[in-house]
Parts: structure tokens; C-alpha cells; sequence
């Protein structure tokens, strides 16, 4: 495959800039209902560790009080807040004023900067930990962001950042892609394609040996996702997220009924007496710096 140009590197920071920016402030009620799930997971496996025994991973302690901890990708902070909240000086940077603005309102005392995480404002070895959820398959650069982290980590500490398992094991990307698939039109979207496209722990492993961490792992999460129905299903996807809401808004509106009905003829097997339990699967990843 050609290695994409500087061109397509900034119209994908660019694309995904604005998606975010419109979604700031439904995102709360949105996609961080899925997100926010997989935080202990995600600080549990960052920080300072001792390598596991057998080489693969590290026996991180988890974010703790007294670590300095920089949340990548931040955007309402809630990771960063919750880090805090383990007595951890934690910082958060996003690129998204409109982020940030939600996440200074909504966690009073968190320090948050705004940046890029292909170039973080960090002088070297400055932190105990870095964490990012669901935020590095969203950078233009994916190896360049975790050179970044690798850079502002002290020698022992470990990063830890989350994905989403591919549209096969994840019901909620599946039901939406069938079914704009079966009554939309899943070319209407002008969406670049992503520079990260992490979908495996493989794909993770080999962008974090790229970036140089040591002691890499990577594991499994799942959680559930509930909406009342398809169109919540799609409506949180279409207000909460840069990429599907690219999808989503790209859609005949006059199909878009269609596009819910299709999800709800095919999430029966999702469906319990309060509406749709969505199985959610998640990786955490996992790498250290020696
Ligand atoms: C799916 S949201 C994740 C937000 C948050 N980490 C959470 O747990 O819900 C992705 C975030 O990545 C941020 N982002 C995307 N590309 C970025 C970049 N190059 N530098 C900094 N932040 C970026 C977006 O602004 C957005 O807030």
C-alpha cells in the first residue's frame, strides 16, 4: 500500500478535528455511555510496572496516588478526572477546543491542555503513565502519537490505550453497517480513510514496537451498550462519534427510518424487557518503557 502524503495526513486530522468539535457537547450523553466503561480497565494497566515474568505485558500497579499521569485524546475527561480521583496529578489534552470546554466545566481542579497528540507540549520523561481511551486510532499518525507517549514516559512506566475489536465482534458497528449496507448507502460518506484503522492486538503490537515500547500486551474487555432501540442505537452514533455520524449524516434523511427499522428487525437476539443490551468488545493495550 503507498504510504499516504502530508496531505492526507491533515485532511484526516482535519476531518476528524471537526467531527469532534460538532460532537463535544453530545457526547456525555452519547458515545461516553460505551467509552466510560472501560476506564478501571484502561488505568489499571498503565503506569509503573514490573515486567511480567514471561516477557508479554507488564504487572503494571495501575494509576495510583502520587503518579503523573497524561490522558491523551482526553475529550470530556473522564479518564483524566478519574485518574485524579486515585490521587494521580493528571493532566488531559485533547485538540478539540470544544472538548476541552466540557471537560474544564464538568471536572472543576483537573488540568487540561490543548495540543496535538502527534506533538505533545511535554518535556521528556515527565510522566508515570500515559493513557488514551479510544483516542490513538483517531490520530492521523498512530506510531507517531505513541513515539510522543513513549517520549514523555520515565523509564519503567508504562502506557496503556483502548480500541474497539472490529465491526464482527462489536453488534453495535455491525447492525449499523448491515444496515445502511441493506437500505443506505454506505459510499455516501466523504470521510477520509482513518490513519490508524486499529481493529486487532496485533495491529496494536506492531504500531507499539514501531513507536519502541518493550514488555507490549494486549487484552480483551466487553461491556454492554443499552438503547431503547435502533434509532437510539444510530442516534448516538450519529451525535457522539466523527466517523459514523459522517456515515450517518451522509444518508438520505427519507432512509433513515429504513436504516432503524433494519437495525431493530435484526437485534432481536439484543433485546430484553427495557430494550436493546448491546455486547460491546474492547482491547486494551499495553507497552513500557524500559
Ligand atoms: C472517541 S473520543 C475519546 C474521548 C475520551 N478519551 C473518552 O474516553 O471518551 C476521541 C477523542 O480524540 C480526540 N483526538 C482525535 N485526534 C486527536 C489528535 N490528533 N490530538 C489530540 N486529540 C485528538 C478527539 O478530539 C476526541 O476528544
Amino acid at each position: 500500500m503507498p504510504d499516504p502524503g502530508m496531505a492526507d495526513f491533515e485532511a484526516i486530522r482535519a476531518f476528524e478535528h471537526a467531527g469532534w468539535e460538532q460532537a463535544a457537547d453530545t457526547y456525555e450523553a452519547s458515545f461516553a455511555t460505551a467509552t466510560r466503561q472501560f476506564i478501571p480497565a484502561l488505568l489499571d494497566a498503565a503506569g509503573v510496572g514490573a515486567a511480567k515474568a514471561d516477557g508479554v505485558g507488564v504487572d503494571g500497579a495501575g494509576v495510583a496516588a502520587g503518579m503523573r499521569v497524561l490522558d491523551v485524546a482526553c475529550g470530556p475527561g473522564f479518564v483524566t478526572a478519574a485518574a485524579a480521583t486515585r490521587g494521580a496529578t493528571a493532566v488531559g489534552l485533547d485538540f478539540s477546543a470544544a472538548m476541552l470546554r466540557v471537560a474544564r466545566a464538568r471536572h472543576g481542579g483537573v488540568v487540561f491542555d490543548q495540543g496535538d497528540a502527534e506533538a505533545l507540549p511535554y518535556a521528556d520523561r515527565s510522566f508515570d503513565a500515559v493513557v488514551s481511551n479510544f483516542g490513538i486510532h483517531h490520530v492521523p499518525r498512530p506510531v507517531m502519537a505513541l513515539r510522543e507517549a513513549y517520549r514523555v514516559l520515565r523509564p519503567g512506566s508504562a502506557l496503556a490505550f483502548t480500541i474497539w475489536a472490529a465491526p464482527d465482534e462489536n453488534a453495535a458497528w455491525k447492525l449499523v453497517f448491515d444496515a445502511v449496507r441493506r437500505e443506505g448507502e454506505m459510499a455516501a460518506s466523504r470521510a477520509p480513510a482513518p490513519g490508524g484503522g486499529f481493529r486487532t492486538p496485533d495491529d496494536c503490537r506492531a504500531a507499539l514496537g514501531a513507536a519502541g515500547f518493550g514488555h507490549i500486551g494486549a487484552q480483551r474487555l466487553t461491556g454492554v451498550w443499552r438503547h431503547a432501540d435502533g434509532l437510539a442505537l444510530l442516534m448516538a452514533l450519529r451525535s457522539g462519534t466523527a466517523r459514523m455520524a459522517a456515515l450517518i449524516n451522509a444518508q438520505a434523511p427519507a432512509a433513515l427510518p429504513a436504516i432503524a427499522a433494519d437495525i431493530d428487525a435484526h437485534a432481536a437476539s439484543f433485546r430484553d424487557g427495557t430494550g436493546l443490551a448491546i455486547p460491546l468488545t474492547a482491547f486494551v493495550a499495553t507497552g513500557r518503557r524500559d
